[in-house]
């Protein structure tokens, strides 16, 4: 069979993982396809930049120009950012390629564009990636439970933070030190504004929402309330009440007071019992709780974060991607997803 051809646009932590998965498993990703997988391109900023053992001549600083390529089928987008990904993710997919991408931003704020651009040309959009790194997670509410009837999601879908809150449960810091300690071990970023004040979150959880309950949540949907208020003195009184502090994602759906389906969706700080499965993930992980009517409660664990395990979740949706072109199949669509009701929070 010819090759499946692959651009790929940025090479940094994740990208450069993804390079050399590609290359270490390129035989058994032949044999599990069916046809071998080609990288003809990546796209970067700066290409004289050394970056390992990746042939040169694959550099290139025009994305636009990448993606346009006849001979590309799938695009690979690990960039982030609103623009100027919007823009080249549009364009492949209203050319009908395949995009696999890990950008929770743009999901988040306009997955609605991708979606439609991704019917329009008749094209696949996959992001397993871009919610919890390395746990399978939206295949399952993607495809898995399309039969039940999810009810609610709650996550530690910010690892960052459960590493810090998780420090001061343990030795009694305050939120700046155990901050300095996250930083120090290189788990913060030197700008730590966007996971410790839930945006991170947030946008993970209007991705979660809008798969849960077959709608379409933005980031800016979802009540956000981040992390630097919570004390030593807050941790030590949860404490005492057999309890912990977690940074949630909590996204349910249900009648609201007038009797009409809605969804509300909220990331804060809450307190959970020790004996809740969400109370045990320590460290920089990350879990997610599900409760579907039929299924009952699911826990999905794992690491949330960090390069080698977000490129397991896009190279997977490469395969995904990569099969589907081969038998012309199509992946799950949330182009026709509907806008349930966004119910305020405070109300029950
Ligand atoms: N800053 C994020 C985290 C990275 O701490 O979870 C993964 O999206």
């Amino acid at each position: 069979k010819p090759a499946v051809r692959l651009a790929l646009l940025g090479c940094g932590t994740v990208g450069s993982e993804v390079v050399r998965l590609l290359h270490e498993q390129a035989a058994d990703l032949t044999a599990r396809i069916g046809a071998p997988l080609e990288l003809v391109g990546i796209a970067v900023r700066r290409p004289g930049r050394q970056r390992g053992t990746i042939d040169p001549a694959l550099f290139t600083t025009d994305a636009l120009g990448l993606v346009k390529r006849d001979d590309v089928d799938v695009v690979i987008e690990v960039v982030g950012g609103i623009e100027p990904s919007r823009t080249w993710l549009t364009e492949a997919l209203r050319a009908g390629k395949s995009v696999v991408t890990a950008n929770k931003a743009l999901l988040a704020e306009d997955g609605a564009t991708l979606h439609d651009a991704a019917a329009e040309g008749g094209a696949d959009l996959y992001y397993e990636a871009a919610v919890a790194g390395a746990i399978p997670l939206l295949r399952p509410l993607r495809e898995s439970l399309h039969g039940d009837r999810v009810t609610r999601v709650t996550g530690i879908v910010n690892g960052t933070t459960n590493f810090i809150l998780s420090s001061m449960d343990a030795t009694g810091a305050g939120f700046g030190e155990a901050l300095d300690e996250a930083t120090e071990l290189g788990y913060a970023e030197a700008d730590p504004t966007a996971d410790v004040e839930g945006f991170d979150a947030a946008a993970k959880a209007a991705i979660l929402a809008s798969l849960a309950f077959h709608t379409r949540v933005t980031a800016a949907d979802v009540f956000r309330e981040g992390m630097t208020g919570v004390t030593a003195a807050d941790m030590a009184s949860a404490k005492e009440m057999g309890c912990t502090i977690k940074l949630l994602c909590i996204a349910q759906r249900g009648p609201d007071s007038t009797g009409n389906e809605s969804v509300s969706v909220r990331v804060h700080p809450a307190m959970i019992p020790r004996s809740h499965p969400l109370a045990g993930v320590g460290d920089a992980f990350n879990a997610v709780f599900v409760e579907a009517e039929a299924a009952g409660q699911l826990m999905f664990y794992g690491r949330g974060a960090g390069g080698t395990p977000t490129a397991s979740a896009v190279l997977g949706d490469i395969v995904a991607a990569a099969r589907n072109r081969i038998s012309g199949t199509r992946a799950p669509s949330e182009s026709s997803y509907a806008h349930l009701p966004i119910r305020p929070i405070g109300e029950s």
